[in-house]
C-alpha cells in the first residue's frame, strides 16, 4: 500500500467561541464542516457563523465541472477561489467536491459527447485535463477530495451503474484512472470516494456491500484512494440506520478513512419560505438523527470530518429537490440555532471526556 505525507490538521484559531462545534471537534481532532455558496461568504450574518462554527468547508457548487468550464475552454474560477481564500483566512481546511459525477457537467460536454461530437478518446483527454487543471490549481490547498461520486445503483442487489455517463462511455475504468489522476495532481490530498445510502439507509445494505466489494477490488489494484464519503442525507420519515456505525467501521477495517459528507435532515414542512415541520415528532426525530449520525462517526476513531450540507433552511437544497420537504438544516430560515444544533454541541461536549481519538492519517 502507497505511504504518504499528510497534512496535520490544524489547531482552531485563537478567539474561537469555546462552545463552538468546531472548537469542541478540534479537542478531538474531528473536522466539522459546511457546505458553502459563494454568496453566503458576502451575508455577514452567514459569514460570521461560517467562520465561528466550522472548521472545514466544502464548496456546494462551485467546484463541480459545470461551474468551472461553462463553455469549453472558458474557466471559472471565481466562486471555487472566494471559498478557498475565505477557507484560509479562517483556518479552515476544504474538502473538495467533486471532479467524476454524472451531473451539473457542462451542457457542451454532454451534448458533445450524446452527438458524436466528441469521441470516447477526447472524452478521456478532457477528463485527464479538468482533473489535472482543477486539481492543479488547488494543489496543497485541499484536504479532502471527492472525486469520484454516485457510481452505483440504488437495487438491491446493487451494481456499478453501467449506464452511468462516465461508465457507459469510458466503462468502469475510469473511475480508478480519476484516483491516479488526482494524486499525480495533487499527491498530498486526501482522495474519497462519496456516495450515499452506503451504510444501510436503504434498508437493505445492498449499496453498501456493492462499495465495500469495489473497494477492495480497488485497494487490491493500488488505486490512491484513501477514503469514503457517506452523504448523510436523512429524512425523519425513516428511520437510523441501524448498522450505520458498523458499516463505517468495516470501511475503516479496509485501512480506509470514513467521512460524513453532506449530512442533513428533511422533513415535511408548511411552505419552503418558513420551513416549519408538518408533523410535530419532525421536531424530536431531526435533532436525534443528527445526534445519531454524530455519535455513529465519533464512535469510529476513522470518521475523520463531518460536513452538513449548508448550515441554514435558507440556503438548504432540499426544498428545491424534494416537494413538499426542507427544515433540514442546524439553523433555520432566520439563521437561528435550532435544536439540533445544541444536540452536536452537546454529542461533541461529551465527546471530548469520552470518545476515542481520531486517527488523523489512513493507517
Ligand atoms: C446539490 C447542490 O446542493 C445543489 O445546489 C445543486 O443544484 C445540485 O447538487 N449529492 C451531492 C451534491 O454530491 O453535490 C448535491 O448538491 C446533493 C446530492
Amino acid at each position: 500500500m502507497m505511504r504518504r505525507r499528510r497534512r496535520r490538521p490544524r489547531p482552531a484559531p485563537t478567539g474561537t467561541a469555546p462552545d463552538s462545534l468546531r472548537s469542541l471537534a478540534d479537542r478531538i481532532s474531528l473536522h466539522i464542516g459546511t457546505a458553502v455558496a459563494p454568496f453566503d461568504l458576502d451575508t455577514p450574518a452567514h459569514a460570521a457563523i461560517l467562520a465561528r462554527e466550522f472548521s472545514s468547508v466544502t464548496p456546494t457548487d462551485a467546484m463541480k465541472w459545470g461551474i468551472v468550464e461553462p463553455a469549453q475552454g472558458t474557466l471559472d474560477w471565481s466562486g471555487a477561489d472566494a471559498v478557498v481564500s475565505f477557507a484560509q483566512r479562517n483556518d479552515q481546511l476544504v474538502r473538495g467536491h467533486t471532479l467524476l459525477w454524472h451531473h451539473q457537467l457542462p451542457a457542451w460536454l454532454t451534448t458533445g459527447a450524446g452527438d458524436g461530437t466528441i469521441s470516447n478518446s477526447q472524452l478521456w483527454g478532457l477528463l485527464e485535463q479538468h482533473i489535472f487543471t482543477e486539481v492543479g490549481r488547488y494543489r496543497g490547498r485541499i484536504w479532502h477530495w471527492d472525486v469520484a461520486n454516485e457510481f452505483f445503483t440504488d437495487s438491491n442487489p446493487s451494481v456499478l451503474n453501467r449506464d452511468d455517463f462516465w461508465v457507459a462511455r469510458l466503462g468502469a475504468g475510469v473511475i480508478p484512472q480519476a484516483f491516479r489522476w488526482a494524486h499525480q495532481a495533487d499527491p498530498d490530498a486526501l482522495l474519497f470516494y462519496n456516495d450515499y445510502s452506503i451504510a444501510g439507509e436503504d434498508g437493505s445494505n445492498a449499496k453498501s456491500d456493492a462499495v465495500y466489494a469495489w473497494l477492495q477490488q480497488m485497494l487490491a489494484e493500488e488505486v490512491p484512494i484513501d477514503g469514503v464519503g457517506n452523504q448523510g442525507h436523512l429524512d425523519t420519515q425513516y428511520p437510523f440506520p441501524p448498522q450505520f456505525q458498523q458499516d463505517l467501521e468495516r470501511f475503516t477495517d479496509l485501512g480506509l478513512l470514513v467521512a460524513i459528507t453532506e449530512a442533513d435532515v428533511r422533513t415535511f414542512v408548511d411552505h419552503p419560505g418558513t420551513q416549519v415541520p408538518t408533523n410535530s415528532l419532525a421536531r424530536f426525530a431531526h435533532p436525534y438523527l443528527y445526534d445519531q449520525l454524530m455519535q455513529a462517526c465519533l464512535a469510529v476513531p476513522g470518521c475523520v470530518s463531518f460536513t452538513v450540507w449548508g448550515f441554514a433552511d435558507g440556503d438548504s437544497w432540499v426544498p428545491a429537490q424534494f416537494a413538499g420537504e426542507g427544515f433540514a438544516a442546524l439553523y433555520d430560515v432566520s439563521l437561528a440555532p435550532k435544536p439540533a444544533y445544541y444536540a452536536l454541541q452537546q454529542d461533541l461536549q461529551l465527546a471530548v471526556s469520552g470518545a476515542p481519538g481520531r486517527t488523523t492519517t489512513r493507517r
